[in-house]
C-alpha cells in the first residue's frame, strides 16, 4: 500500500477549533490539538498516518473533501453542517474510500434539530456520543475496513 493509501484524513468543521472552550457537558474539555494527537497516535499504532484539517468555511471543507477523496480513509466531524449541508453530503458521494462520521456528543439525545444527520447516508458508519474514545474506535474500524479489502 502507498503512503496515501495508509493515511486517514481527519476533517473538523465549524467551531471545533474552539474545543476546550465549548460546553463541557457536551464536548468535554479536550482541545482540538490534543484530540488530533490522540487520533494520530492511534493510527500510528497500526502503521498509518493522519492528516488533520479544520475549517469554519463550508466551501473550504468541500474543497478538502475533493482533494482528499482518494485517501486511505476519511474521518469527518462536520459540526453543525452535519444537520443541513446537502453540499457536504454531495461531496461525500464522490469520495472513493471509507468514511467515518464522528460526533463527540450524542446528537440523538440533544435538540430536535441535531437529531438528523444528512451525512450518515453517505458515511460508512457513524459514531456519536462516545467523546474522544469514539474517534479512536473510528480509526480502528476504518483501518480494519481498508485492510480487510
Ligand atoms: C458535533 C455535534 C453538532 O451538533 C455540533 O454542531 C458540533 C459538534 C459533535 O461533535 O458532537 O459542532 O458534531
Amino acid at each position: 500500500m502507498s503512503a496515501r493509501e495508509k493515511r486517514i484524513v481527519v476533517l473538523h468543521g465549524p467551531n471545533l477549533d474552539l474545543l476546550g472552550e465549548r460546553p463541557a457537558e457536551h464536548y468535554g474539555t479536550i482541545t482540538l490539538a490534543a484530540l488530533e494527537r490522540l487520533v494520530t497516535d492511534e493510527a500510528l499504532r497500526s502503521g498509518w498516518t493522519c492528516l488533520c484539517l479544520q475549517t469554519n468555511h463550508e466551501g473550504t471543507y468541500i474543497e478538502y473533501l475533493h482533494a482528499h477523496r482518494r485517501e486511505g480513509a476519511l474521518l469527518v466531524n462536520p459540526g453543525a453542517w452535519t444537520h443541513y449541508s446537502y453540499a457536504i453530503h454531495d461531496a461525500l458521494e464522490l469520495v472513493d474510500c471509507p468514511v467515518a462520521e464522528v460526533h463527540l456528543s450524542d446528537i440523538a439525545s440533544r435538540e430536535d434539530w441535531r437529531r438528523h444527520s444528512v451525512i450518515s447516508p453517505v458515511a460508512s458508519f457513524t459514531i456519536s456520543g462516545k467523546g474522544p474514545e469514539g474517534y479512536l474506535e473510528a480509526v480502528r474500524r476504518l483501518i480494519d475496513l481498508v485492510e480487510a479489502r
